[in-house]
C-alpha cells in the first residue's frame, strides 16, 4: 500500500480574480508539493474550492448590483481557468454552494449539536439604525483592542492577525454609512471552544518538529493561554447555508464554519464523482494518511485551532492536520497588495503575456516561506533571462540540438566514462535525495535552488568538454559527452517537473519519451438536484512516475527540439510598472 497524502489549499473567496499573492501563498506551493508526491508514486489528492458565502461575497454583490450567486458565477469559472493555465493540478476544485456541501455542513452542525459542542445563547450584535440592518462582523470597523490598529475589521485584525468579535472593537463604525451602530440582543449558536481547549492543547503539544516555527508558536501561544471561548457560528444574514434547527429560519451558518467543512465535503464529492461513495474514508480516517493545508498567514487560527477543534467535536477519528505550511505575504514593487488600493497583479492577466513556468519559477525561487517577500518586475526579468533562459534553457537547447543534428536524431552510444563524466552523473543521482528531502519538508524554495545548482554543474561540464570541438578530433568522445549530458538533462527534467511542469513536459517529448509528466486538467459539469456546478479535475492516467535518475538508453530516438524559454526584453519592466500604476 503506498502512502497517502491529502493536500488542501485555502478556499478562496469567490469575489474577484486571484492575484499573485494568492498564487504564491497557497496554490502554487501546494501544486509543487503534490506534483512531487505523484512523481514519487504516492497516492495523492489535492482539493479545494471556491468559498462562496460570507460578507466578502455580499459586499461585492452590493457593489456590482448583482446577486451573490451571480458574483460566484462570474468568478468561479475564472478561477478554474487560472488554475488550468498555471498548471495548478487539483484533483477536485469545487465550490461551497453545492448540495453536497450544504448537506455535509448541516450534518456536521447537527452532530456537533448532538455531542454537546454547540450551545445556544443570546448575544449582543451590531445593528445600524440608520441603514436598518444587522451588521455582520465584517461590516463593522474600528480600533483593535489588542494592538490599537484603527482600521481593524470586526472579524479579524489585519495588523496583529487576532480573531475578533465586532463587539470588542473600540469606536465601532458602520461600514456602509460610517455611523455608530447600536448593540441589540440576538440569539445564536456557539461552538464551545472552551470545551475543546484541553484536547487541542494535548494535540498541539505533541511532536510538531516538521511545522514551521511561526505557525507553531502562534498556535501554541493561543491554545496555552487557555483563553479559547465560545464563538458564534450563525449569523443574521440571508446568504449562506440554512441552520437546520427550528426557529432559525431567518439565520444562516457563519461562512468560516461552513468553509472549513469543505475539506471534509470535497473528498465526499470526489468519491461520488468517481462512483465509489465510500472512497473518501481512508483519506480522512486512516491514521497513516497525512494531510497538508497550504494557506496564507491570515488564515492560521482557523486551520490550527478552529478546524481541528471542529474535527475533535465531530468524533469518528477524523485525522487532525498533519502540517499547515502557512506562507507569509508577497508584496509587489515594495508595497502591500491591496485590491481596494488598486495595487494588484492578477494571475489571469499576466498569463496573457507570460508563460506559466517563468511565473512559477519566480514565485517559488522567491517564495514567502519564512518572511514577507517583494516581487519586482526587474527581478522577474533578470531571473527569467539569466537563470531560466541562460542557465537551464540554453543548456537543454544546446545539447538537444547538437545531439539531434550530429548524432542522427538519437542518443549516442557512449565510450568509456572518465572522471568528469562519472562525477556529473553521481551529482545528478545525489540530487534526487537532496531535492527530494527538501520537497518532503515543504522547503520548496531551497529545493528549487538545489535543482538549479545541478543545471549549473551541467553547464560547467559542457563548457569543459566542448563536444562541438571534440566531434572533430574524436567523435567517440563527443558521443560520450552528449550521452552523459542527455542523461543529466533527463534527470533534470524530473527534478524540475514539480516546479516547471510545462517545460519538463516538452523536454520529456524532445528526449523521445511518451506518456505525460504534466497530466491533463479539464472542467466538468456536476449535476445535482438543486443545480449544476463546474469543477476542475485532474487526470493522471498516463502520468509518468519515478523520482529517480535517468535511465535513458543509447539509441533512443529524439524528437526535434525547440527552446524551452523565451528571453524577455528590458522594456517589460517599465510596461508592467505602468500597468500596475493604472497608466
Ligand atoms: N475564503 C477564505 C479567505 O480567502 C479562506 C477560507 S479557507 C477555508 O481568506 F478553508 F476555510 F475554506
Ligand atoms: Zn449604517
Amino acid at each position: 500500500m503506498s502512502e497517502r497524502y491529502i493536500v488542501f489549499t485555502a478556499w478562496p473567496y469567490c469575489n474577484g480574480d486571484l492575484h499573485l499573492g494568492h498564487i504564491a501563498g497557497a496554490y502554487l506551493p501546494a501544486d509543487v508539493f503534490t506534483r512531487y508526491q505523484r512523481l514519487r508514486g504516492r497516492d495523492v489528492l489535492m482539493m479545494s474550492g471556491s468559498d462562496t458565502h460570507g460578507t466578502p461575497i455580499t459586499v461585492r454583490a452590493e457593489e456590482e448590483r448583482l446577486t451573490p450567486r451571480e458574483v460566484v458565477d462570474r468568478y468561479h469559472p475564472r478561477f478554474l481557468e487560472t488554475f488550468q493555465k498555471l498548471g495548478i493540478s487539483y484533483d477536485l476544485f469545487t465550490e461551497t454552494d453545492t448540495e453536497n456541501h450544504w448537506n455535509v455542513t448541516q450534518e456536521v452542525f447537527l452532530r456537533h449539536l448532538e455531542r454537546g459542542y454547540l450551545y445556544k445563547d443570546t448575544m449582543e450584535a451590531f445593528y445600524c439604525p440608520h441603514c436598518k440592518r444587522w451588521l455582520p462582523d465584517r461590516y463593522v470597523e474600528g480600533t483593535c483592542p489588542y494592538c490599537g490598529y484603527e482600521n481593524a475589521r470586526g472579524d479579524q485584525c489585519d495588523n496583529c492577525g487576532r480573531l475578533l468579535n465586532a463587539t470588542e472593537l473600540i469606536n465601532p463604525r458602520c461600514r456602509f454609512c460610517g455611523g455608530t451602530p447600536e448593540l441589540r440582543e440576538t440569539e445564536h449558536f456557539f461552538l464551545d471552544l472552551g470545551k475543546l481547549n484541553k484536547p487541542l492543547l494535548d494535540w498541539i503539544m505533541e511532536d510538531k518538529e516538521h511545522w514551521r516555527a511561526s505557525v507553531l508558536n502562534f498556535t501554541r501561544a493561543q491554545v496555552q493561554s487557555g483563553e479559547l471561548r465560545g464563538r458564534p457560528i450563525t449569523r443574521d444574514i440571508e446568504w449562506g447555508i440554512p441552520v437546520p434547527v427550528e426557529g432559525f429560519e431567518h439565520k444562516r451558518i457563519y461562512v468560516w464554519y461552513d468553509a472549513v467543512i469543505g475539506y471534509f465535503s470535497a473528498p465526499r464529492e470526489w468519491a461520488n464523482i468517481i462512483g465509489d461513495p465510500e472512497a473518501w474514508r481512508p483519506w480522512w480516517q486512516d491514521p497513516a494518511t497525512k494531510s497538508f493545508y497550504f494557506i496564507g498567514k491570515d488564515n492560521i487560527p482557523f486551520h490550527t485551532i478552529i478546524w481541528p477543534g471542529m474535527l475533535v467535536a465531530y468524533g469518528e477519528n477524523l485525522n487532525l492536520p498533519y502540517d499547515v505550511p502557512s506562507n507569509e505575504y508577497l508584496n509587489v514593487e515594495g508595497k502591500q497588495l491591496s485590491k481596494s488600493r488598486h495595487w494588484v497583479i492578477e494571475a489571469l492577466d499576466v498569463l496573457q503575456r507570460y508563460d506559466p513556468d517563468p511565473l512559477r519559477y519566480m514565485l517559488t525561487v522567491n517564495a514567502p516561506e519564512t518572511k514577507d517577500v517583494n516581487f519586482t518586475w526587474d527581478e522577474f526579468l533578470r531571473r527569467n533571462n539569466e537563470e531560466l533562459v541562460a542557465t537551464w534553457g540554453n543548456l537543454a537547447n544546446r545539447l538537444l540540438s547538437f545531439a539531434y543534428k550530429r548524432f542522427n536524431g538519437q542518443v549516442p552510444e557512449p565510450g568509456t566514462l572518465d572522471k568528469l563524466d562519472r562525477e556529473l552523473l553521481a551529482k545528478a543521482g545525489q540530487a534526487f535525495t537532496t531535492v527530494g528531502d527538501l520537497l518532503e519538508a515543504v522547503k520548496l524554495k531551497n529545493a528549487l535552488m538545489e535543482a538549479m545548482a545541478l543545471a549549473h554543474e551541467a553547464n560547467k561540464y559542457l563548457n569543459a568538454k566542448e563536444p562541438w570541438k571534440q566531434i572533430k578530433a574524436d567523435p567517440q568522445a563527443a558521443g560520450t559527452t552528449v550521452y552523459v549530458g542527455l542523461k543529466v538533462m533527463d534527470s533534470l527534467k524530473t527534478l524540475m517537473a514539480p516546479f516547471l511542469p510545462f517545460s519538463s513536459q516538452r523536454l520529456h517529448e524532445y528526449l523521445g519519451y511518451d506518456g505525460t509528466l504534466l497530466g491533463r486538467q479539464y472542467v466538468e459539469e456536476v449535476a445535482e438536484a438543486r443545480k449544476k456546478h463546474l469543477v476542475l479535475r485532474y487526470d493522471d492516467t498516463d502520468l509518468v512516475r519515478g523520482w529517480e535518475p535517468s535511465e535513458l538508453k543509447p539509441g533512443q530516438k529524439l524528437r526535434k527540439p525547440a527552446s524551452l524559454f523565451k528571453k524577455l526584453g528590458p522594456e517589460i519592466v517599465e510596461e508592467e510598472i505602468a500597468r500596475l500604476l493604472g497608466k
